[in-house]
């Protein structure tokens, strides 16, 4: 393929913020079909050592790739700021995504002050595992209690060729061991199941994670970014992955820990746990999405899906007050109609989307 470098951040092109003047608290917002805003994700660094043929395919993100300026990402004491400012609109739960947020330097520093700023907060973080062992032990001090890894396959050769950064296998299962005996447990583990590539390696890896207490959760390929070369042919249903696995480990749904958790949980009849399924292209979970993704250049994204964002970094960086950014982002929320996975087509999968790596997973 020739390389073609597609600059991805909206950086200058934010959607117009709505007016916030009103007078008075901003209330817990809910947005124009009635969900609240609970889960915040923030993407703290744009870049990856991985190449997920999915993700971050080499011909886009090559050596050559603009990635954003560092005056252009949000710093820690920003990302505190407008995490406390989330918190009082509703948030409970905050995730670290990226782009691989390990290589975002002083990681556990950003975890530090994010666990004195808001202790009741669900916080977690999601790698790839590559740089996991050497960060367990300062994360879990720092106070992360819980932590998802990616890994698509347990066939060394299918994974190398899906992270194409030639990574094995071994250093990932070590270092999700290594983290749980760190006390980042339960360990999550996502598998992305693409048809051809890996998805004949499903039943593998629930057999591999039965009965350890890491917590496996098979996700549908989506459509995310522009760059990934989606297609409709690619997806595994979740109904067909729930299918091969009860077919040597029999199973049954079990009740969500939360109302609108994204992975469906299954559990195994012997006792050996669980499995999770998250099928956004089959069965889309928009209806009760409480998502917020702020992406490193600190835009706030109102779906996965989205093409562009609400620059909030010029409002931090502008002086504006707490109760201001407050305001901003409950009128953005208020206004929020978004529900692109249930209203994808061939057409809409397409469009110009954002990278999943800028705004976070
Ligand atoms: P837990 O609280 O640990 O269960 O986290 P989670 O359910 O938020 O899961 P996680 O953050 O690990 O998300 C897993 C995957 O689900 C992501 O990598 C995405 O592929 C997909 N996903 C998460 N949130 C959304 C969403 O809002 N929309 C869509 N379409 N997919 C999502
Ligand atoms: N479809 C589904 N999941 C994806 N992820 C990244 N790209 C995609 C995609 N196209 C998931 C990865 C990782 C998280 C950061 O996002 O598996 O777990
Ligand atoms: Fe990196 Fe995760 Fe994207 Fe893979 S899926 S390229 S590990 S950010
Ligand atoms: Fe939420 Fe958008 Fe995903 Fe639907 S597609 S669940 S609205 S992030």
């Amino acid at each position: 393929m020739s390389k073609v470098v597609i600059p991805v951040t909206p950086a200058g092109r934010g959607l117009p913020i709505p007016p916030h003047d009103a007078a008075g608290p901003p209330g817990r917002p809910a947005d124009r079909l009635g969900r609240g805003i609970r889960d915040l994700r923030i993407s703290v660094t744009d870049r990856c050592n991985f190449r997920c043929t999915y993700c971050m395919p080499k011909e886009v993100f090559g050596p050559d790739y603009p990635y954003l300026p560092h005056a252009e990402i949000l710093t820690f004491e920003e990302i505190v700021r407008l995490a406390r400012v989330f918190h009082g609109l509703g948030i409970r739960k905050i995730r670290l995504t990226g782009g691989e947020p390990l290589l975002r330097r002083g990681i556990e520093d950003l975890v530090a002050m994010l666990f004195e700023a808001l202790p009741d907060v669900d916080l977690t973080l999601t790698t790839n595992g590559s740089a996991l062992r050497q960060k367990a032990v300062a994360l879990h001090s720092a106070g992360l209690r819980r932590i998802t890894v990616s890994l698509d396959s347990l066939d060394d050769a299918t994974f190398r060729a899906m992270n194409d950064a030639d990574f094995p296998v071994a250093k990932v299962l070590d270092a999700i061991d290594f983290a749980a005996s760190a006390g980042l447990a339960p360990v999550k583990v996502n598998m992305v199941v693409k048809r051809g590539t890996n998805d004949a390696h499903v039943v593998d890896m629930a057999k591999h994670f039965r009965g350890t207490g890491h917590i496996v959760r098979f996700i549908e390929f989506m459509d995310v970014g522009a760059t990934n070369g989606w297609r409709m042919d690619d997806v595994v249903p979740s109904a067909e992955i729930v299918r091969r696995i009860g077919e040597f480990f029999p199973c049954e749904p079990t009740n969500p820990n939360h109302a609108g958790e994204v992975a469906k949980r299954w559990r195994y009849l012997d006792g050996q746990g669980e499995f999770g399924i998250i099928s956004s292209v089959t069965e889309a979970f928009c209806s009760s999405c409480n998502r917020a993704r702020l992406s490193t250049d600190g835009s706030l994204f109102t779906c996965l899906f989205a093409e562009r964002g609400f620059d909030l970094k010029r409002l931090v960086r502008s002086g504006a007050p707490d109760e201001d950014i407050a305001r901003a982002v409950a009128a953005i929320w208020h206004q929020r109609e978004d529900r692109y996975s249930e209203i994808r087509t061939a057409e809409t999968a397409k469009a110009r989307k954002v990278e999943m790596s800028f705004i976070g997973g």
